[in-house]
């Protein structure tokens, strides 16, 4: 008789195929990047981040008239519901910002009427609200935590744009228009990662939109995931000079820890995404000291992890310099992230529930069984 052969469990789940879509598909072999089976470098250097949106969510680009309707559609829902806005004030000081962005979505669910209905064209309309609001909730929170005015969205201008003015306070120059849009073009959506599938599992229950979007924001915090931009900029601080970068990369290899914005579970060559945020970022640094050194150290990481490790920047790496030469905070790069991800989680929620069946994988019990119950007198440690 054969004899057994025991299940074993796939850590991390790698290469584990969870479901099917037709959202966003990641070649990781051959570094290439499709949403909807658009490649991204033609969507980077073509597309507005409303026509990604509107793709991920309907399979098709827009027409022009299509892409008005839709930014006249959703510009309006940049504006939150008061009680949000006076919650921003009671805040305590030194919250990450993902933990605010986290409850203060969850909240938005509170102040919609739609919440228990996950029917296509609620979920639909449920979705424009969150593209809208996640940016606005990020740069009005930000605005009030550190009492300066808050900046009504421009109606003729795109939500990455508008995320950009309402968060500075300033008119972005031509070169800040094109990296914000840039940088919520790359981020919108990327087959079933983390935070991806945090959704989706969640949405498998018929869970709402906004359950499963706060569980997405839970699990992009984390530093293997979203929030690797962040300790990049950390990182890059921390080096302080080009000459110092061989010492300190080596440093953390031999101490075996992860050097981040590195890496990835999928892609096996250079993420598409680090080739369009690295040449912006020497172009939007170009001029600024600070920021061209930390353009320079990233040149020299990059060269200094290829020879030591063999192993590539992922969409992390370079997102840090282009976002510190947007005049972003560094707690709260990672948020820039989830304002442009939330197009993707909508669209994985929408495809969830559109075709569901619960997703409940099994695990491999390997502790003791079966074991005998002790009576509380008889229990030794
Ligand atoms: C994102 O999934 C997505 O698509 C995510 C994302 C998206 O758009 O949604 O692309 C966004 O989250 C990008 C990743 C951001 N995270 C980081 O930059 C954190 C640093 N990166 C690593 O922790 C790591 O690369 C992961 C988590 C991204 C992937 O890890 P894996 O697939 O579990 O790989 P692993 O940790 O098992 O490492 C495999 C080997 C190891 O070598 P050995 O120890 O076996 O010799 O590669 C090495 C690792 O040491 N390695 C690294 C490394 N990443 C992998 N070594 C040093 N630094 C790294 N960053």
């Amino acid at each position: 008789m054969e004899p057994e052969v025991r299940p074993v469990a796939v850590r991390g789940l790698e290469d584990v195929i969870a479901a099917d879509t037709r959202i966003g598909y990641v070649d990781g072999a051959n570094g290439k990047l499709y949403y909807a089976g658009y490649e991204i470098n033609d969507l980077a250097k073509h597309a507005s981040y409303e026509e990604c949106v509107f793709l991920l969510w309907n399979d098709r680009l827009p027409t022009k008239k299509e892409l008005m309707d839709f930014r006249a559609e959703i510009i309006p829902e940049m504006t939150l519901p008061r009680p949000l806005i006076q919650w921003f004030r009671r805040v305590p000081r030194g919250v990450h910002p993902m933990v605010m962005l986290r409850s203060a979505i969850s909240d938005l669910a509170l102040y919609d009427k739609e919440t228990e209905d996950n029917s296509l064209e609620a979920n639909r309309r449920k979705a424009a609200r969150l593209v809208a609001k996640v940016p606005s909730v990020i740069a009005n929170f930000y605005r009030i935590y550190n009492g300066l005015d808050l900046i009504e969205p421009d109606p003729k201008k795109g939500i990455a744009v508008n995320f950009l003015r309402m968060f500075t306070g300033k008119e972005p120059d031509k070169k800040s228009r094109e990296a914000i849009e840039l940088m919520f073009v790359l981020h919108a959506d990327h087959g079933f990662n983390a935070s991806t599938f945090a959704a989706r599992v969640t949405a498998s229950t018929l869970a709402d939109i906004y359950a499963a979007v706060t569980a997405a924001i839970g699990a992009l915090k984390g530093p293997l995931h979203g929030g690797a931009n962040q300790r990049v900029m950390e990182m890059l601080e921390g080096i302080g000079s080009p000459d110092d970068v061989e010492d300190y990369i080596n440093g953390l290899l031999a101490r075996r820890e992860r050097i981040m914005g590195f890496g990835h579970r999928v892609y096996k060559v250079e993420d598409p995404r680090a080739r369009h945020l690295r040449k912006y970022s020497e172009d939007v640094c170009g001029g600024d000291v600070a920021c061209s050194r930390y353009y320079a150290i990233s040149r020299r990481i990059e060269q200094q992890v290829k020879k030591t490790k063999g192993i590539y920047p992922n969409v992390d790496f370079y997102s840090a310099t282009v976002q510190h030469a947007l005049g972003i905070p560094v707690d709260y790069y990672t948020t820039v992230f989830a304002a442009s991800r939330i197009a993707g989680w909508t669209a994985h929620v929408m495809e969830q529930h559109a075709d569901n069946r619960l997703m409940r994988p099994r695990s491999q019990f390997v502790g003791k069984l079966p074991r005998r119950f002790v009576q509380m007198e008889k229990r030794k440690k």
